[in-house]
């Protein structure tokens, strides 16, 4: 889809680019519902704007507390983006702990943030429900940081998948109660959606994630994607391989409009039970690791040199920092901190 531009694009200063802003969690390597829910869009983005994508290891923190498996979950995360589409040279790739201002600026915010707001969000009670043993205090003002991550650099556009939708609502909210105590500063941030805004997981029922164990790793090897598409739940109604299918019903046959443009013949196949699940599924694995085969490449080879991948993600946190530095200097200001 084609990002609109918002009305707030209007506060940035003058000769500033639009900037859009992504962040992704260090969950390891990349799958279906990331790339196909969000990553597309942080790559069409990166030509139309200044793009900027972070990859947020203090978010981790309220869930993970291994730090040998967030260092390498970060790295792996870096190479993902990378071999996906993320080109350096056309976007500013980092790190949220390299540029700890976003933290101080949560601090900020925070103070600009009722708490039943925080309470009422989604994932903080979705998170309640499956960590009851560590209910941190992080997970409770976890969208305050994702608002100070985007307004810092005063981004408009937000590329994200739907599960990200009341998180931005709440960075909108935010930004209008900072905005209404000390005077225009920050764009209310919009999100944009790809046209697959939700990917069901392997299973049929949930949202693709690495937490429930439902993904399909897109870098993976090609017998590793083989096993999890062949792995997926199709359309429960139809029992015998003669039942016509519903292909509105089946996620392999939903999969398949991302991967081809025959998607409608093969659908026709399914109805008229021409096709039965298992070639539907053989097909989609096919696919799936021809299209990624190409970034599967880029992503051993960065996996082989970190060292390059450290030097952009350093090199990343250096250039948003004039930006941070500015929008702080402003905040500070306007609050009556000296
Ligand atoms: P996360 O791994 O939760 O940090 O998600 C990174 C990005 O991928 C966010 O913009 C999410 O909204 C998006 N995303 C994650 N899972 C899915 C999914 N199953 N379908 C669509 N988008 C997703
Ligand atoms: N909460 C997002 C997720 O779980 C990650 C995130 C952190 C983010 N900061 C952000 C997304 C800023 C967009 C903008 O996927």
């Amino acid at each position: 889809m084609t990002a609109t531009v918002p009305d707030s694009a209007a506060k940035l200063p003058e000769g500033v680019a639009l900037r859009t802003f992504s962040g992704i969690q260090p969950s390891g390597v990349a799958h279906l519902g990331n790339d196909l829910g969000a990553i597309r869009n942080y790559v069409r983005l990166q030509d139309e704007y200044e793009a900027i994508y972070c990859i947020v290891d203090y978010h981790a923190l309220t869930s993970t507390h291994d730090p040998q498996l967030l260092r390498t979950n970060t790295r792996d995360m870096a190479a993902s983006l990378l071999a996906l589409g993320l080109d350096p040279e056309r976007c500013t790739l980092f790190v949220q702990s390299h540029r700890p201002e976003h933290t101080e600026l949560a601090w900020l915010l925070a103070t600009v943030t009722p708490v039943s707001w925080l309470e009422r969000t989604p994932t903080y009670k979705e998170k309640r429900e499956s960590q009851p043993d560590d209910i941190n205090h992080g997970l409770l003002t976890y969208p305050v940081l994702q608002a100070a991550d985007i307004v810092i650099y005063k981004a408009s556009l937000v590329p994200v998948g739907k599960d990200q939708a009341a998180h931005l609502e709440l960075s909108r909210e935010i930004v209008r109660s900072f905005n209404n105590r000390y005077g225009e500063t920050f764009p209310e941030p919009q999100a944009v959606f790809t046209d697959a805004p939700t990917v069901i997981g392997t299973d049929g029922v949930r949202k693709m994630s690495k937490s429930v164990g439902n993904t399909i790793e897109v870098l993976a090897a090609p017998d590793v994607i083989r096993k999890q598409v062949t792995s997926m739940v199709t359309d429960t109604q139809r029992i015998l391989r003669t039942d016509p299918g519903r292909p509105e019903g089946c996620n392999v046959c939903q999969l398949q409009r991302f991967f081809g443009d025959d998607y409608e013949e093969l659908w026709d196949g399914e109805r008229t039970a021409r096709t039965g699940c298992v070639d539907m599924k053989r097909l989609l694995a096919e696919r799936i690791v021809a299209h990624y085969a190409p970034a599967r490449e880029r992503y051993l080879e960065l996996m082989a040199h970190p060292e390059r991948i450290d030097e952009i993600l350093a090199a990343g946190a250096e250039r948003v920092a004039p930006w941070a530095a500015e929008t702080m200097a402003e905040v500070r200001e306007k609050m009556g901190l000296r």
